[in-house]
């Protein structure tokens, strides 16, 4: 089997080997983009909590051996036939698509040539890092704000304009997330309202980002409910509420303002990022209350239109990215391949902290 890529460079990759099971950096294959698809000399890769719930929990069925990890940011390698969005030698960033291809190791993104398909790939300018690029480029809180079936919030007009603070108030829960701190910044895109909510440590980086009010949330719960009652009467009962964190923890002190802040028989709806089982069988939600569970394929399938608006070329988030007013958390630069099982644990035992995890295919 070759290793070889077509300009002379020994891929390499950093695999799960088997559910469970234990990473190794071995020789992978040469990739040879298919039709549709954008073959990247990744140079940097970021993980992801899903990817720790696969490689510690096997949440997901994927086929292994299998390699994690996304976005990555790299250089355009090769194109399959059609491809016309980026070329060879384009500096880009790209979700990867392990989990809907089941797992299959060419869409993996810790290995250094991997495939992406070419709506997922996004041209970044020279002034933006691999490494930031890789932390900032994730497409779930743009579609989780936006698309029709889920927050559904009114998109920026001109997004290189200041927004006016006029379309009504969001609730962040957990603004120091990777989720969080993007959603903050789309929301300050299309003028709303922020509160949020995170370890006092990172008030600084949620308030650099836009958010207007930042309560911590690992004080006792009654007084963080009543914080953020008070906060949310003053300012404006939110319209959104989104739960990037979506446990008990997060769930039960959140449905709680809604209780205490709107009237029984108005609908609220709740989109959170992990499935329902991670918090109902802890959390009482009140009747009027309706939890949604984001997914970027739901988002896609519901709002094909947002996708292209989202993704296409000269699209909102390569507009964020190459005008630099997408933000969210730094990247946390682990090192090379042989770093991510150690990345892996660091997200298992939840202790990454407004930060995004970075690997970097060539680095020793
Ligand atoms: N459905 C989807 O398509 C989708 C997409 C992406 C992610 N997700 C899921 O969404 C969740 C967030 O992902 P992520 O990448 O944003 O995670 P992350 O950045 O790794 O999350 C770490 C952050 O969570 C914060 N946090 C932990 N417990 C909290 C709580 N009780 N209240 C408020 N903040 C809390 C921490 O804040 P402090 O350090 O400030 O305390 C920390 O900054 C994960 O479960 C992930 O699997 C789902």
């Amino acid at each position: 089997m070759s290793t070889t890529t077509a300009s002379g460079s020994q891929n390499l990759a950093a695999y799960l080997t088997a559910a469970k099971g234990p990473f190794s950096v071995l020789p992978a294959p040469q990739r040879v983009p298919a039709a549709g698809e954008v073959l990247v000399k990744v140079q940097a890769c970021a993980l992801q909590p899903a990817d720790a719930k696969v490689a510690k929990l096997a949440v997901l069925p994927v086929a292994y051996p299998t390699i994690l990890g996304s976005p990555v940011a790299g250089f355009v390698e090769a194109v399959g036939e059609g491809v016309q969005k980026v070329k060879v030698g384009d500096r880009v960033v790209a979700s990867t698509s392990i989990f809907e291809k089941g797992g299959d190791e060419r869409w993996g993104g810790v290995q250094r040539f991997a495939i992406v398909s070419e709506r997922n790939a996004i041209a970044i300018p020279s002034s933006l890092s691999f490494e930031n690029a890789c932390a900032t480029a994730s497409h779930s809180p743009v579609a989780a704000l936006h698309a029709v079936g889920t927050l559904n919030i009114p998109r920026a007009s001109n997004p290189s304009e200041p927004a006016p603070q006029t379309t009504g108030t969001i609730l962040i829960w957990g603004g120091s997330s990777a989720m969080g701190s993007l959603a903050i910044s789309y929301a300050k895109k299309a003028g709303l309202t922020v509160i949020t909510t995170c370890s006092r440590h990172n008030f600084d980086l949620v308030k650099s980002l836009g958010a207007d009010f930042v309560l911590d949330y690992k004080r006792p719960q009654g007084d963080v409910v009543a914080d953020l009652v008070k906060t949310a009467k003053q300012v404006g009962v939110p319209k959104y509420w989104f739960d990037t964190i979506s446990l008990p923890a997060s769930m039960a002190p959140l449905v709680e303002v809604i209780s205490q802040t709107t009237a029984p028989d108005q609908a609220v709806m709740v989109l959170h990022l992990n499935p329902p089982f991670m918090f109902v069988s802890s959390v009482t939600i009140p009747p009027n209350v309706t939890t949604k569970l984001y997914t970027i394929s739901s988002a896609e399938k519901g709002d094909p239109e947002l996708m292209q608006w989202m993704l296409g070329k000269g699209g909102y988030l390569e507009r964020g990215l190459n005008e630099g007013w997408l933000r969210g958390v730094p990247p946390l630069v682990l090192g090379g391949l042989d770093q991510v099982e150690k990345g892996i644990e660091m997200l298992h035992r939840e202790e990454v902290s407004g930060q995004k995890l970075v690997v970097l295919p060539w680095q020793d």
